[in-house]
């Protein structure tokens, strides 16, 4: 899901607020070119179309979402264009699934080179709209940190036996920086599993595993579709974001941001009552969108 028809202000933005890319694709096909990488969520957005490019530089994608048919349709594509993929449809939230598909990619494959941590969930509700909830908090855990974590716990054994493999996950700006409202049980999750991961991140260094970490702002796909305002911001088309997880795998990178999250961060260190205040201010201007309303009648 791309915007060609954003005016041309807001093209030049995006061009200037988001992570560089890859600009050479022959780098890409050297780095890739019959290595196995696994990619969750790689049925929509930002999973399909690295899927794609990958498959097209020469890589053997592994492709893991709910939607079987969906997945197979992205597996079409790769292999009409000449591409290699296969399908592992399974539901991440659930532990055991992530584990037994972890297990069956490695009995049929025998390694996996690099892991992209892409398949996600966001909520962006009110915690007044959320007081019946519980289940928001309990779902956005269990695919944002909790299957990710079961799923890379089951890869590491052989990563570390090989000493060798790159995880990349693809966490979000707002990890970085003071939780805004309405964003509790997305960003708690993101949070959790970005932790977890910069953590381990320190222990598998030593067993010559790599970690990248990416914190994109707003990427047009149907996660950020429901908020309609994110789509008129500066923000990255799938392929934008493809290409930033193109420079990830090759020059691995412990951490990619947008350049003015830096600038964000500090002055939230800084300054932490104006940002408090302006938080207050933004929660107060704006409202739950009608998706959330209309999805918690549900
Ligand atoms: N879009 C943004 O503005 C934005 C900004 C910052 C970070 N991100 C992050 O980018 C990543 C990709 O998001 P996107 O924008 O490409 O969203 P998307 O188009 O909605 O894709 C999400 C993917 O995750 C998969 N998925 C969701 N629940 C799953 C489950 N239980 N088990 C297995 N797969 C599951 C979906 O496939 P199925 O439905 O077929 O299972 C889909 O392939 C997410 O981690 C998100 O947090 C997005």
């Amino acid at each position: 899901m791309n915007n060609p028809k954003q005016p041309l202000i807001i093209r030049l933005a995006s061009k200037l607020l988001n992570p560089r890319g890859l600009d050479k694709p022959q780098k890409l096909h050297d780095a890739v070119n019959n290595k196995l990488i696994l990619i969750t969520g790689a049925s929509f957005g930002i999973g399909e179309e690295t899927a794609k490019h990958l498959a097209k530089a020469g890589a053997i994608v592994l492709l893991v979402a709910r939607s079987a048919d969906k997945l197979q349709a992205v597996a079409d594509d790769i292999q009409k264009a000449g591409g290699r993929a296969f399908i592992y449809p399974t539901d991440l939230s659930k532990p055991e699934h992530a584990k037994a598909v972890a297990e069956q990619i490695l009995a049929e494959h025998g390694h996996v080179d690099i892991v992209l941590n892409n398949a996600g969930k966001s909520i962006r509700r009110s915690i007044a709209m959320s007081e019946n909830r519980f289940q928001d908090f309990e779902r956005t855990m269990a695919i944002n940190y909790l299957g990710p974590v079961q799923l890379i716990l089951a890869l590491l054994p052989s990563m570390r036996a090989r000493k060798s493999g790159h995880i990349i996950n693809i966490s979000t700006w707002g990890v970085k920086m003071p939780a805004g409202g309405r964003w509790a049980a997305y960003q708690a999750s993101k949070g959790a599993f970005d932790t977890w991961l910069r953590s381990v991140s320190v222990e598998i260094k030593q067993d010559g595993i790599a970690t990248t970490s990416i914190y994109p702002a707003i990427v047009y796909t149907r996660m950020s579709a429901p908020t309609p305002w994110m789509h008129k911001l500066p923000g990255m088309t799938t392929e934008d974001a493809s290409h930033v997880i193109e420079r990830a795998i090759i020059e691995k990178p412990y951490d990619i941001s947008p350049e003015w999250l830096g600038i964000g961060q500090v002055t939230s260190v800084l300054f932490p009552t104006p940002v408090r205040k302006y938080l207050e201010f933004v929660f107060k201007l704006s409202k739950d969108s009608e998706a959330s309303i209309n999805s918690a009648k549900h």
